[in-house]
């Protein structure tokens, strides 16, 4: 059995005060339950350490929502995987379609920052989509195909286990456009496939696979019901405790 993940990606969104508001609210919300589904939120890196300080012992782990892959050095603007886990990160979300398509990321980059996250424990939530005209000319399996086999170059199978993949259809994330159940579950189950072939079937059954792309309260509970998908990373609506507290609990 996959333990289900509920993430929430805060993007260039809250400030100290809000923030640390949000965190507490969501504390308090798991309080008292049980803890079937992993919870993680991924503040901006300013924030990192007070969100951290916020969460408490509650269980809900916080990451980062993008790393660089040197040690240390002449990177101005950069934040290693040291410093994230020096100040108590357990995960980075890496590849994600804003890095890509805003950013210029290309897959090399990202293999790159995968690896060092791993190689030090971090882990990571590898994100893989296509862009809407990938889509329609059906070039879906293609496109996640070589996110995986670029963003995966060179990690061993035994790394995997440090690794989540995130299937964040381009068109989907913040358009209040969501993957029907069906193709969410579709993309999954390719994905599953890619990693079977590429690695083996134990890898592919057991990497968890969270869907992202306007993941809401009211969509959550039948998303979360599909057998590929493992979980959730959420971005507009992780922004308040009345809706991402019901997506942790639909997981
Ligand atoms: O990382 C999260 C995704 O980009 C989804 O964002 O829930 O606002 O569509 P969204």
């Amino acid at each position: 059995m996959r333990r289900p993940m509920i993430a929430g990606n805060w993007k260039m969104n809250t400030d100290l005060a809000s923030g640390t508001e949000l965190a507490k609210g969501l504390a308090s919300h798991v309080a008292g339950k049980d803890s079937s589904v992993d919870v993680l939120v991924c503040p901006p890196f300013p924030y990192l350490q007070a969100i951290k300080e916020a969460v408490g012992d509650s269980g809900i782990s916080v990451g980062a929502q993008n790393c660089y892959f040197e040690e240390s050095g002449a990177f101005t603007g950069e934040v290693s995987v040291d410093m994230l886990q020096d100040i108590g990160c357990d995960w980075v979300i890496l590849g994600h379609s804003e890095r890509r398509h805003v950013l210029g990321e290309c897959d090399g980059t990202i293999n790159k920052k995968t690896k060092a996250a791993i190689a030090k424990n971090l882990g990571v939530v590898l994100c893989v989509g296509e862009l809407l005209e990938e889509r329609e000319s059906d070039k879906t399996g293609e496109v996640l195909d070589t996110q995986m086999k670029g963003g995966l170059a060179d990690v061993s199978e035994a790394d995997l286990s440090k690794i989540i993949i995130a299937y964040e259809p381009v068109w989907a994330i913040g358009t209040g456009k969501t993957a029907s159940p069906e193709q969410a579950d579709q993309a999954h189950a390719h994905l599953r496939n890619w990693l079977s072939s590429n690695y083996s079937q134990a890898a592919a059954e057991a990497m968890r696979i969270l869907y992202g792309g306007s993941v809401k309260p009211s969509n959550a509970e039948e998303l979360l019901g599909q057998p590929n998908v493992d979980g959730a990373l959420v971005g507009g609506a992780s922004l308040t405790v009345d809706n991402f507290g019901p997506i942790i609990d639909a997981g």
